[in-house]
């Protein structure tokens, strides 16, 4: 999961990552109120808009304001705004820096190294891919022992690396210290800072903040539920984290439902390439997980059932600890349950554990909008085509 830019703030001040204070606002009014509460202490304000993607500020989401008046405008301005396909419902009204120079530093989950990695440059602020890019000598990668991540000599290297001064890198070793501690501690796959600025009075200060949460860590952090937002959550998504299922939207137009994460992704694979002349995709990856009860089947049916971009539904399961029968029954029950709101049809192909128990089931039910199939590629085309119609 990923931040919004005021929820990585709260999670870089629990850490002793120093920040400027903010104010949330999803009306200009707010804007207006946040504004005279941090003008009491500031005399600029930046208006941002919170949006979970980059660029925010060449899109004109970022806006300087010096009254509580302009902060009100600019936030008027800004919320409603598209940021590349996303909506701005709320600003962050922050205290203002003034800065003398904007650095970036960033850790991440570097899969294809299978390492952790941290990058730093002095040139930061807006656009650091364009600098990855264009001039990678600026720009200092750093791979991390996971047992040691960043104590105050790996930090010092770190900056010595991307060419700090000793007297500088001083002053910023702790900060990245604290940033390490933030990674681990929040288990995050991502924890960004563009720009980490030194201010006109030499301090050193966080004054953008990106960070990915990895979900697979959720249940070790209860406060993670918290930081969803309803608003912009899928309400397929939200409805299969709750039943316990693996599922991801995809946008196309044949639901899959199979057991196993490697089953499920050849399904998508196939599905797709016999698709590919109908104009035809994988609406979704759905895996219902070994030894799936009639129950989570059913569960995992109506899910895909539901989304109105599904025309046809391919179950595909190679039953080992899944027994088929089950597979079986969750469809017939999920079907019951529709009753006349099932309209899709919905091609089976069983195999493996109890598979003649199962496919009985579906026999003997004879429901109209069920087609069984014997073979993958088979189901694939037929669901396709299906969908196609
Ligand atoms: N509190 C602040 N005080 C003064 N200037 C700021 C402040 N916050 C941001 N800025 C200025 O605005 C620029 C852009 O801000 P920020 O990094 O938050 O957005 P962005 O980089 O455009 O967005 P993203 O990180 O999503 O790409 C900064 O590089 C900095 O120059
Ligand atoms: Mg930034």
């Amino acid at each position: 999961m990923d931040l919004y830019e005021y929820q990585a703030r709260n999670v870089f001040t629990a850490h002793g990552v120093p920040t400027l204070p903010g104010i949330t606002a999803t009306t200009p009014d707010e804007a207006y109120e946040a504004a005279k509460q941090l003008l009491a202490h500031s005399d600029l304000l930046v208006v941002k808009a919170q949006v979970k993607t980059g660029g925010r500020g060449k899109a004109g989401g970022v806006k300087l304001a010096r009254s509580a008046e302009e902060a009100k405008e600019k936030a008027a301005a800004v919320l409603g705004m598209d940021i590349k396909g996303h909506t701005v419902h709320t600003v962050l009204i922050a205290a203002g820096a003034d800065i003398a120079e904007e650095y970036y530093f960033s850790i991440l989950l570097d899969r294809a190294g299978r390492r952790h990695l941290a990058m730093c440059s002095k040139e930061g602020g807006m656009d650091i891919e364009t600098l990855a890019a264009e001039r990678p000598q600026a720009l200092a990668r750093i791979g991390l022992d996971p047992n040691i991540g960043i104590d105050a000599n790996v930090a010092a290297r770190i900056l010595s690396d991307a060419g700090f001064d000793t007297e500088s890198a001083q002053k910023i070793v702790p900060i990245l210290v604290a940033l390490w501690d933030t990674y681990r501690d929040e288990d995050a796959t991502l924890v960004e800072v563009n720009p980490l600025v030194l201010t006109d009075d030499c301090t050193i200060l966080a004054l953008d903040g990106k960070v990915s949460l990895d979900d697979n860590a959720a249940f070790r952090h209860p406060h993670y539920a918290e930081l969803v937002d309803q608003r912009t959550e899928d309400p397929r998504e939200a409805q299969a984290k709750a039943a316990g299922l693996n599922y991801v939207r995809l946008n196309g137009d044949v639901g899959i439902i199979g057991n196993g994460a490697g089953l499920v992704m050849s399904t998508l694979d196939v599905v797709a390439m016999s698709g590919e002349d109908l104009g035809v995709k994988p609406a979704n990856f759905l895996d219902i997980g070994g030894g799936a009860s009639a129950k989570v089947m059913a569960d995992g049916l109506s899910i895909v059932l539901g989304d109105e971009q599904v025309k046809s539904v391919f179950v595909n399961v190679f039953g080992g600890i899944t027994a088929c029968d089950q597979v079986a029954q969750g469809i017939v029950g999920a079907l019951e349950a529709l009753g006349a709101a099932a309209t899709k049809p919905i091609v089976v192909r069983l195999d493996g554990n109890r598979v003649n128990e199962g496919r009985a089931i579906l026999a003997h039910v004879n429901h109209p909008l069920v087609h069984m199939a014997e073979t993958m590629d088979g189901a694939a085309r037929l669901a396709a085509e299906l969908a196609a119609k």
